[in-house]
């Protein structure tokens, strides 16, 4: 389809290189910004790569239900697939269609809650050790203990396998593989991938020991036959050839699911832990909410029906802090999108993170207000101006799981524990990363509920973009 719409406004940039030095600087800034200035769907130059920033709520409806044909994974993708190969997340058409039907039933409603004695397990095991830190009034590192969390959960649950004694090698080969990922534009990146460059040989290396980690899997699933994902996958036929999954493909399925499903969890725990920290009167309401449901008892996934604030409160913070906070598109035709002319085979820019914080549909858009997601709230908004998960048929296919798990977690660690921020944090997120991890590390010492509390005073010096 071709169309008449108008060009979208945007920064003008400077010559040749339009807005790249300062998408660079501080992207998650520079978006916010953009959309402050120029509107919902703005037009952003960078380099030879033209991009358009929608954040319009039926324009994002657009991109990911409506016309969703015409807007492909494309070129950041292919970074992702240098790493990653060939996966949920990096591939489309038939083949992404078959593997996500075959591994979709252990992600449905009724499926998930299965998980829920691998969340208490894991989490509890993480409060036991932070019991002999309170004890000695150590603090912990948010983002290290939940990622760990997340990861011991994840495996555990899809497959069946605990991956604590390489939790530590993991977590190293995710900080380099996101790297590689987000890294564009160096020369090593154009170079062929049998040169013994040192970013070709980081990938080696990554995927060598991703390659043992899933025969452990595979060998250990053969064995007990624990682990429901692994199941589905290892019956699972290509609908063409009829064949079962190649042992790459297996591979590259579940790279995907470590990669996708633990970082973003633990992003979104780390960040809804500190919201709550910082903001005492949601303590007290969830305190008060969790003492009411569940009187000191441990929550199964059913109690989470009668922990509504809890459910508020990480949606809220999904929505300030949204994990994954960009995720791009490019267009096979030309479209239109909230009036402009958008341009057959260019990128289009859809943010969590833009639209989460647009003035128009979210008051005082800054503030951790979990009021926003009571049913009147949610229906009086767009459906499309919240989209921490995505949409439509590419949807993340781990959404209902994630929210089990933090609203889970949120839960034991606020029964058992206070947080005390260690002053001097400054929480910063938004450089170029996948997800919108802090930063730096988040310094807190847990405070256990039964000790006289602490006045906890405002102990960062702020929150803010990097
Ligand atoms: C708070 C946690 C999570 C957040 C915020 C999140 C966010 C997202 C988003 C925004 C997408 C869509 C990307 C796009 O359309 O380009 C996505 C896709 C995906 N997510 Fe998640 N995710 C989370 C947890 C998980 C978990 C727990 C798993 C699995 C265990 C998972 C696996 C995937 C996969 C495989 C895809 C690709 C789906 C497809 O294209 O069919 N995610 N996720």
């Amino acid at each position: 389809m071709t169309t008449e719409g108008r060009r979208a406004p945007g920064p003008r940039g400077i010559p040749l290189l339009g807005s790249l030095p300062q998408w660079k600087a501080r992207t998650a800034e520079f978006l916010l910004q953009t959309q402050r200035d120029h509107g919902e769907v703005s037009r952003v130059q960078l380099g030879p790569v033209t991009m358009h920033l929608v954040t319009e709520p039926d324009a994002v409806g657009r991109v990911l239900k409506d016309n969703s044909s015409n807007y492909v994974r494309g070129t950041l993708y292919e970074q992702f697939r240098t790493v990653m190969g060939d996966g949920l997340l990096t591939t489309d058409g038939a083949f992404w269609r078959s593997h996500r039907r075959a591994m979709q039933p252990v992600f449905l409603r009724g499926a998930v809650a299965a998980i829920g004695p691998n969340v208490v397990q894991a989490t509890q095991e993480m409060l036991d050790v932070w019991e002999e830190k309170a004890r000695l009034g150590e603090p912990v590192d948010l983002v290290t203990e939940t990622l760990r969390l997340t990861l011991v959960t994840l495996s555990r649950s899809l497959f069946g396998y605990d991956v604590r004694p390489e939790a530590p090698v993991l977590k190293d080969v995710v900080d380099n593989v996101i790297e590689v990922m987000f890294k564009h534009g160096t020369l090593s990146e154009m170079l062929p991938s049998w040169m013994p460059t040192k970013r070709n040989r980081l990938i080696k290396r990554d995927r060598a020991v991703f390659t043992r980690l899933v025969e452990d899997i595979r060998r250990q699933h053969a064995d007990t036959g624990q682990g429901a994902l692994m199941a589905l996958i290892e019956a699972a036929k290509d609908p063409v050839t009829g064949e079962s999954w190649t042992d790459d493909q297996v591979r590259d399925e579940l790279l995907t699911l470590y990669l996708a499903g633990h970082e973003t969890t633990a992003v979104a725990l780390c960040w809804t832990l500190v919201s709550i920290l910082l903001n005492p009167s949601v303590q007290e309401e969830l305190d008060a909410e969790l003492e009411q449901a569940l009187g000191g008892r441990i929550p199964d996934p059913a109690d989470l029906e009668s922990l509504p604030f809890t459910s508020k409160v990480v949606d809220e913070a999904l929505r300030l802090y949204p994990p994954i906070w960009i995720y791009p598109r490019d267009t096979v035709e030309a479209d239109e999108l909230g009036g402009y002319h958008i341009p057959a085979k260019s990128s289009v820019l859809l943010s969590p993170l833009a639209s989460h914080r647009n003035p128009r549909y979210w008051d005082n858009p800054e503030a951790f207000d979990p009021q926003r997601f009571t049913p009147e709230a949610i229906k009086a908004r767009p459906r499309m101006a919240y989209i921490p998960f995505g949409a439509g048929a590419r949807m993340c296919i781990g959404n209902l799981m994630a929210l089990m798990e933090l609203r889970m977690m949120v839960a034991m660690i606020n029964q058992r524990f206070r947080l005390s921020l260690v002053p001097g944090n400054f929480l910063r997120y938004g450089d170029s990363s996948i997800s919108l991890r802090p930063t730096t590390e988040v310094l807190a010492v847990p405070v256990p509920r039964t000790a006289p509390r602490r006045t906890r005073k405002a102990a960062v010096s702020g929150v803010g973009g990097a």
